[in-house]
């Protein structure tokens, strides 16, 4: 069985059951973030890909009564959230199979990207993409070092690994996104000070928006 397999056939269930106490809304760096750009409002339409119960999404609705779509392959967390917030809209699919069409306001993408099989990396990050309006904004929380490092996922030894590495640049680079803003801590301690390079986690704030100039302009 391939990564992507292992995720959406049991690996996205077990992390669910592992984690479900924790899964709740509250407020994180996240809706923090959002809230000093001010970015959402009763009219903002927000996808959040690995959403798990959608706990985050519903703190969100509870600040701004924003139209909220989750994306999440746990038939056990997609359960748990529509029984606990019905106002959520829920999408038992892996980001590698979403469809939308620049119809989002604000995409959240925190701690997915880095259990992602390498081989569907480009195919999630261009779902992404398209699921953004012009103008959007992308919010991506993962271990965003500025190297590359794979890691075997401790629950499943052997068959499937955690990757590390700046993923922000792969929209950065395309020239259609410019970062905003980007709060980085250990992910361990949530220590600011000391951060301890191996899980240096960032969530980073990106605007859908062309970077180009016009050559004559430029030269
Ligand atoms: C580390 S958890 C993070 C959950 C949530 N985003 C948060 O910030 O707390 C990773 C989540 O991604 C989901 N996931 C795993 N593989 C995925 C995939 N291919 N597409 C979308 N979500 C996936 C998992 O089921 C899990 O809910």
């Amino acid at each position: 069985m391939g990564q992507f397999e292992i995720f959406k056939e049991y690996e996205a269930d077990r992390w669910f059951e592992r984690n479900k106490e924790a899964l709740k809304p509250k407020e994180d760096v996240i809706v923090w973030l959002l809230g000093l750009y001010g970015l959402l409002n009763k009219d903002s339409k927000v996808l959040e890909v690995g959403a798990s119960n959608g706990y985050r999404l519903a703190k969100l609705y509870e600040k701004y009564g924003c139209t909220c779509v989750a994306v999440e392959p746990s038939q056990k967390a997609v359960k748990d959230g529509m029984d606990k917030f019905p106002f959520i809209k829920f999408h038992q699919v892996a980001a590698e199979e979403m469809g939308f069409g620049e119809e989002f306001d604000l995409v959240i993408v925190n701690g997915v990207l880095s259990w992602i099989d390498r081989k569907n990396l480009f195919k999630v990050v261009d779902n992404i993409d398209k699921a953004l309006k012009r103008g959007g904004y992308l919010l991506i929380g993962d271990f965003q070092l500025p190297f590359f490092v794979k890691n075997p996922y401790h629950h499943i030894q052997d068959e499937a690994y955690t990757y590390k590495q700046p993923y922000k640049n792969m929209f950065l680079s395309s020239g259609s996104y410019l970062e905003l803003a980007s709060i980085c801590y250990n992910h361990d301690t949530k220590d600011f000070e000391n951060i301890d390079l191996g899980n240096l986690f960032c969530v980073s704030l990106l605007r859908k928006q062309s970077l180009y100039l016009l050559q004559d302009k430029v030269l």
